[in-house]
């Protein structure tokens, strides 16, 4: 069966290929060799500043200059590893921009915005007739690629992924020298951004016949979208033939269930011109497919095997899941059929330590930090993800509201939009496209019909899942969302009433809600110091508190849920303040992931787990006999106070809501029991800290993968000497860490803490080691290890005068896994 493409975007579509990634080249004499997939993440050298000019040349090719020429010496630039991000090594600065969390980068600071990144890398003879691409998954931001001295591109989005093929220029058995110049003098958000190549590189080698990955599409459907019975599975390939004659295919697809038995199969054979592409599209059935959703990770594997004349010449892999989404307009967010609540956060790619470039393993901590929380779904806030944010949440189980950065129907637009939905359309995580954030002219005809563009451009590429935007008019219906599939709202819960009556046919979503702030472990707003109070009391004038906005979306299923904003917090927007705030406190964790109080009000009515959570701590030297307003997050039906052992009352608790008392203070215990049908079903309690007096090691993972990626996220506690976490507790901690590995970035989750996230050596990664440390804050630092290239043990010590030392072994095993290019 052929594709048929029978609409104006036929056109756009055999354009956009083009540009995606695929160039004729000069004949080749290849003999079939397996397809491969190598990491570039290591061995690069970098300079920060603006030195040698752009490096290219318009008047000839292949004779750029300065760095981006082979013959550059960068011997004495700094040795670095992918992901990197320059910006978070910088120095704080009053002077630099607020919503991007003072560094300085970006405008005015152009010395500190400009950056080059080199490396060189031999290809073996035996690549000589197969094809070759760089793959970027993402650099920000506007960045000229060369390669062997030519200049191969540029890109300026700091957000989306792009590839480059250089077959034609690479040296096979030989050296090849790839130079990247990155400018981030310019902003494309209003939060932290980073600088740098902050997302893997990779190097693509396949025969000159091949599937293409932007190409490859397998989705699933069911009669009237209900999911009982069979499945139908939809399979394309894009094929291209970078040769000079004909070539016949014969495309075999297989299905592996996700106990990797093959459930089903289909062929195709087609002929694909010299230089030319070809879609060619199946169907077959999966008789009892276990579905995928939040609560059960189902993944399929799809084997693509492309032959020719008996040959096989490439073969490629792509991980699905099983499973239907579709809105109704009283009952929401259906997935599989059945009403499903959106229990989700929006999150900016940033974390403690290590800035927007955050490694493979950080990105599944994150995830599962959020299903902690009863989370199941989360917002790629305002732009496309890292791939490996969705690989996540396929394997985590979160639903992904996948956003585009820009309004527009112009032709670049249009190519990233197009490049985001290929990208990103095989993974079961992602259940909408969102195509903006809060555009200004978003009530206007103009943005309607770009709106509108975009969302057949996505219905042309993606069947499946519909179009929404987040949309920041209240009870406005022209504009944006008198087109899109499904109406977004960012705030506004007190007019969605009058709204749902007048357009009672509309399907509706919660796109961004809530923006609460709190601060971990405070619970007084402190403007000089920029704390907010933990307690859930404080939002901005368009938000709401946690409970505010979550019972009024709880209650109408139409709603579908929402998205708080935001999961964890990130740099810039340290709304109510200024410096020296300089993170936001709109998460309902830290920067690090650390929890604070908010999380377990998500926690009760999010999840099925017993929740009893009371704040705040009960530290409060000097308060004897003063008031303190006592905060219980709970799903329990009732629950009683206690203060050392005399009752303060038992309540009910409020569905969605939570309790509270007001309690004269005096040093002890203050517990808390929780009762379902009359009985304690579980207990809480929090007791009068002493002194700091010892420090605890809490490694997420003791055992690790060798190999330069892998991490482990150690929470550091500073402890009292019955073994408590004090609550308020600052003591500066000294790390050393001996083995193979290294400290990649410290943390603590204090919006106002400007100590450094980093510690650069003098020269080098390999060079002296320094001494790294971080101040603890209300009585918690985050420690991001990371393994090297050989096994061995990682010992981590931790020190600080007064306390008793703490330390912990961390095994990096030896692993298959991601081939690295030597
Ligand atoms: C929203 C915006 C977010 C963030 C948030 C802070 O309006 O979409 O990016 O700025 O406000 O409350």
């Amino acid at each position: 069966m052929k594709l048929h493409l029978g609409s104006r975007w036929t056109f756009w579509l055999a354009s956009f290929l083009i540009l995606s990634g695929w160039q004729a080249g000069r004949a080749t004499d290849s003999n079939a060799v397996p397809r491969e997939r190598l990491l570039m993440d290591y061995g690069w050298k970098f300079h920060l500043g603006d030195d040698w000019g752009l490096g290219e040349r318009l008047d000839k090719a292949g004779v750029s200059t300065g760095p981006a020429s082979c013959g550059f010496d960068a011997a004495h630039w700094r040795e670095v590893n992918l992901p990197h991000d320059w910006a978070i090594e910088l120095p704080f600065d009053s002077k630099a921009d607020t919503s991007h969390g003072y560094k300085p980068v970006g405008p005015g600071y152009y010395t500190n915005s400009i950056g080059w990144y080199r490396r060189t890398f031999d290809l073996p003879k035996s690549d000589k007739g197969r094809r070759l691409w760089l793959q970027f998954d993402g650099v920000y931001r506007d960045c000229r690629v060369f390669f062997n001295g030519y200049r191969i591109g540029r890109h300026e989005s700091g957000y989306s992924s792009f590839q480059y093929d250089i077959t034609d220029l690479a040296n096979c058995g030989g050296k090849n020298t790839l130079a990247v110049r990155v400018d981030a003098s310019e902003f494309e958000g209003w939060f932290y951004e980073g600088a740098g190549i902050y997302r893997h590189v990779w190097l693509l080698k396949s025969s000159p016949l091949f599937a293409s990955p932007e190409g490859q599409f397998v989705y699933s459907t069911f009669p009237k979208n209900i999911p009982n019975g069979p499945a139908t599975i939809h399979l394309e390939t894009l094929l291209k033939n970078g040769q000079p004659h004909a070539a016949n295919a014969v495309v075999d697809w297989e299905i592996l269930d996700p106990q990797g038995k093959t459930v089903a199969r289909a062929r195709e054979t087609t002929t694909v011109k010299p230089w030319g592409v070809r879609t060619v599209a199946q169907k077959t059935t999966v008789h009892r497919p276990a579905l995928w959703s939040p609560e059960s990770v189902n993944l399929y594997k799809l084997v693509t095997t492309i032959s020719s004349g008996h040959q096989v010449t490439d073969r490629l892999e792509t991980e699905f899941g099983i499973r239907t989404v579709a809105f109704d307009a009283n009952q929401g967010f259906l997935l599989n059929g059945r009403p499903y609540t959106i229990k989700g956060t929006c999150n900016h790619q940033d974390h403690a330590g290590v800035g927007a470039a955050i490694p493979d393993a950080l990105q599944y901590f994150r995830a599962q930090r959020l299903k902690d929380m009863g989370g199941n779904a989360v917002r790629t806030s305002h732009n496309a993800p890292t791939p490996e944010w969705l690989e996540a949440c396929d394997h985590v189980g979160l639903l992904v509201m996948d956003e585009n950065r820009l309004l527009g129907s112009d032709a670049a637009n249009l190519i990233l939009l197009n490049e985001q939905i290929r990208r990103d359309r095989n993974h079961p995580s992602v259940f909408i496209w969102s195509l903006f954030n809060e555009e200004p002219r978003q009530t206007t005809p103009a943005a309607a019909r770009c709106a509108e563009t975009m969302q057949n451009l996505v219905h042309l590429l993606d069947p499946t899942r519909p179009c929404t935007a987040a949309a920041n008019e209240g009870d406005v219906f022209e504009g944006v969302n008198s087109v899109l599939d499904v109406r977004g709202w960012n705030y506004h819960i007190n007019g969605v009433d009058s709204y749902h009556a007048k357009h009672p046919t509309q399907l509706n979503i919660g796109t961004e809600q809530a923006s609460t702030l709190c601060t971990r472990g405070i619970y007084t707003n402190d403007k000089p110091r920029g704390y907010v109070s933990a307690l859930d009391v404080n939002a901005p004038h368009w938000g709401n508190t946690a409970e505010a906005w979550w019972t009024v979306y709880a209650t109408r299923p139409w709603l579908s849920g929402g998205f708080v904003w935001t999961g964890l917090d990130y740099r810039g927007e340290p709304t109510p303040y200024k410096w020296p705030c300089i993170s936001s406190h709109f998460g309902i964790m830290d920067t690090c992931g650390f929890a604070k109080d908010n999380f377990y009000y998500y926690q009760a009515w999010w999840s099925d787990r017993p929740v009893l959570h009371l704040a705040p701590h009960w530290t409060w030297p000097g308060r004897e006999e003063q008031d303190i307003d006592v905060q219980c997050f709970s799903n329990c039906e009732e629950v009683e106070l206690l203060l050392n052992g005399q009752s303060l009352g038992r309540q009910p608790m409020p569905k969605n809501s939570h309790l509270q008392w007001r309690v004269k203070y005096s040093p002890g215990t203050l517990l808390a029991r929780g009762f379902k049908k009359g009985q304690v079903v579980t207990e809480e309690k929090m007791e009068t800290t002493g002194a700091p007096a010892a420090i605890k090691l809490t490694p997420d993972r003791v055992s690790i993968h060798a190999g330069d990626e892998d991490l482990s996220i150690i929470t550091v506690a500073i402890l009292d000497e019955k073994g408590r976490v004090v609550p308020t507790a600052g003591n500066e901690i000294g790390f050393d860490l001996t083995g193979p590995g290294r400290i990649l970035g410290v943390g603590n989750g204090d919006p106002s803490c400007h100590e450094p996230d980093v510690y650069l050596p003098a020269t080098g990664l390999e060079a002296a080691p320094v001494q790294w440390k971080r101040s603890a804050f209300n009585g918690l630092v985050q420690v991001i290890v990371q393994a090297g290239r050989e096994a061995g043990v990682l010992h981590l010590t931790a020190h600080a005068p007064g306390l008793a030392d703490a330390s912990v072994d961390i095994s990096a095993i030896a692993a298959e896994g991601v081939v690295l290019q030597p």
